[in-house]
């Protein structure tokens, strides 16, 4: 018993430091002078403009609140403050998931397609905000403005998505051995589902899961700590809610930290808990959900890779290797880390790569002309440091950058490494920064056996012109991966298709395809309409 509550005490603390540092990077408890919040500067009223304020409200479900600890969000551009936001205390909690069941037997009871009527409306009230919000998630997040908005695309990709999906979703009528039954599949939402996503996406992992949980007849629950971007969507979601006199607790957030994650854990009512973060604190909550035998949708770490084989066109490979490992500064789950070269290509790719490093146009990320920003937190430009330093004790060569930039904010240069053994330890490590490991290799058979020896299994892509190999790649000695692709990076997956990955991937699939099943649950019914009761199987029980 004690050694128990130990454990569990022990699980807490890591959830609480890890949400800490996966979570909550920019979001710093502090008390900061009113007249140095950039909302207050002239430059910056358009935030104004979008309703945030010097403090803003934490909490919705239905009625706006947060009596919880103040946290500031900082630009990881400048590491200046923004905004204040307000968190949730527990009873706070409480009183949101209480609100939001009750909003579930209204919003149940709705029919599919008129709920893909308000998800239509969520699209639309988006598109409306697209450069705001994609503005905002710059401002805040630090990725550049082009790829802000492009999250925001695909949430109201996912909500047309939805739409079509809300008059579609449903269950076959199976042939029954037995005459006058029938057999039908039934689908039914789990109830309350609560999405926890990480920093490096704060709008369009929110949006996969609530626009198909919505259609599926669910509440949702959000829990996120980039917080100025999380009470903007929600106040356009709450819009809509609101203008159709529906419950706004369909849609319910609170912002907090690990304690507001622990409880939607271990907590019975929330039917499904859809997890983004890192392997280890995904680990924990998946832990706490299967305590309770709770519905868990897992999106955590990925290695992926890149490999180029000796047919591959050159002019494809270059912008794509760079594109998936420059992009959003490296914190993308599906960011290319390891680059695979045929020995026959390796000194010239590498050669080619390093130049379009060099051209990276580096600056504010909200400047139009920007291709490349700042890591999101001062803890990631550690980790992009200690990672260069392993690196180099294990046998790697720096080809370009390696170092912390000297401006304001946390600009780290994007750097290549070479000439590092394919299991070297910190090549097996997703070091959320950018820094790509250049790997060099000669059959096929040994690039796909290196593909497959991490332990993460999210994205990979090989680019080659021989038919063969790409079906072998998709096959069952291919890929061990959720996402497979050819001659196209790994990072910038389309909504339609189901994302996510295998092994410490987690398994969980989101957004396209069927992953819609995940949010509900399924009855086998059995409905005898006949004036006997044949049994199945052939037994005669008389
Ligand atoms: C993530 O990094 O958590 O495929 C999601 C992509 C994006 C989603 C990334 N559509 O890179």
């Amino acid at each position: 018993m004690y050694k128990k509550r130990v454990l569990t005490q022990n699980v807490a603390r890591l959830l609480a430091l890890s949400l800490r540092t996966k979570l909550s990077p920019s979001v710093r408890a502090a008390a900061v002078n009113m007249s140095t919040l950039l909302v207050n500067r002239p430059q910056y009223s358009w935030l104004r403009e979008l309703g945030l304020g010097e403090d803003n409200d934490g909490v919705y479900n239905g009625c706006w609140g947060g009596q919880g600890q103040v946290v500031t969000s900082y630009c990881p551009a400048n590491n200046e403050p923004i905004a204040r936001v307000r968190q949730a205390t527990m009873a706070e909690y409480e009183e949101t998931v209480q609100k939001a069941q009750d909003a579930w037997k209204v919003w149940a009871d709705v029919p599919a397609p008129k709920r893909g009527e308000i998800v239509r409306q969520i699209g639309d009230a988006l598109r409306g905000k697209i450069k705001a919000l994609g503005s905002l998630v710059s401002l805040e997040m630090g990725k550049i403005y082009v790829e802000g908005v492009g999250e925001v695309q695909e949430y109201v990709d996912v909500c047309d998505y939805a739409v079509g999906l809300s008059r579609m979703i449903g269950g076959p009528i199976l042939p029954s051995e037995r005459p006058g039954h029938a057999l039908i599949e039934q689908w039914n939402p789990v109830g309350l589902v609560g999405i926890i996503t990480a920093f490096n996406f704060p709008v369009a992992v929110y949006g996969w899961n609530n626009a198909i949980a919505l259609i599926c007849g669910n509440v949702c629950l959000w829990l996120d700590l980039t917080v100025l971007c999380f009470v903007f969507v929600c106040r356009i979601v709450a819009e809509v809610l609101e203008r159709n006199h529906l419950p706004g607790a369909i849609c319910s957030m609170t912002c907090g930290g690990a304690d507001i994650g622990t409880a939607m854990a271990k907590d019975e009512r929330v039917g499904l808990l859809s997890f983004t973060g890192s392997t280890q604190v995904g680990k924990q909550v998946a832990m706490m959900v299967q305590e309770r035998f709770g519905r868990q949708l897992l999106e955590l770490g990925g290695n992926n890779a890149i490999i180029v084989f000796e047919d591959a066109d050159l002019n494809l490979v270059v912008p794509s290797a760079v594109f998936a490992s420059v992009g959003t500064a490296g914190q993308r789950c599906t960011t290319t880390r390891r680059l695979m070269l045929h020995e026959s290509v390796h000194d010239d790719v590498v050669e080619r790569i390093a130049k379009a490093y060099k051209q990276i146009r580096i600056g504010d990320p909200w400047d139009p002309n920007t291709l490349y920003g700042p890591l999101h937190t001062k803890q990631a430009v550690q980790q992009y440091l200690a990672a260069i330093d392993q690196a180099k004790q294990q046998g790697g060569t720096l080809v370009c950058g390696g170092k912390v930039m000297d401006r304001p904010g946390n600009y780290v240069e994007p750097t290549i490494i070479t000439g590092l053994p394919h299991d070297a330890p910190i090549v097996h490590t997703e070091t959320f920064v950018p820094i790509l490991y250049v790997l060099k290799f000669k059959t096929e058979d040994e690039a796909f056996a290196w593909n497959n020896e991490v332990k993460q299994g999210l994205s990979s892509s090989i680019f080659t012109k021989d038919m063969g190999r790409v079906f072998r790649w998709l096959g069952p000695k291919g890929s061990d991966c959720g996402i497979v692709n050819v001659n196209i990076p790994t990072s910038g997956a389309e909504i339609g298709g189901a994302f996510g990955g295998e092994k410490h991937t987690g398994g969980g699939r989101e957004s396209g395809s069927d992953s819609w099943k995940q949010y509900m649950r399924r009855s086998t019914c059995t409905i005898n309409y006949s004036k006997d009761l044949p049994l199945a199987q052939g037994i005669k029980f008389e």
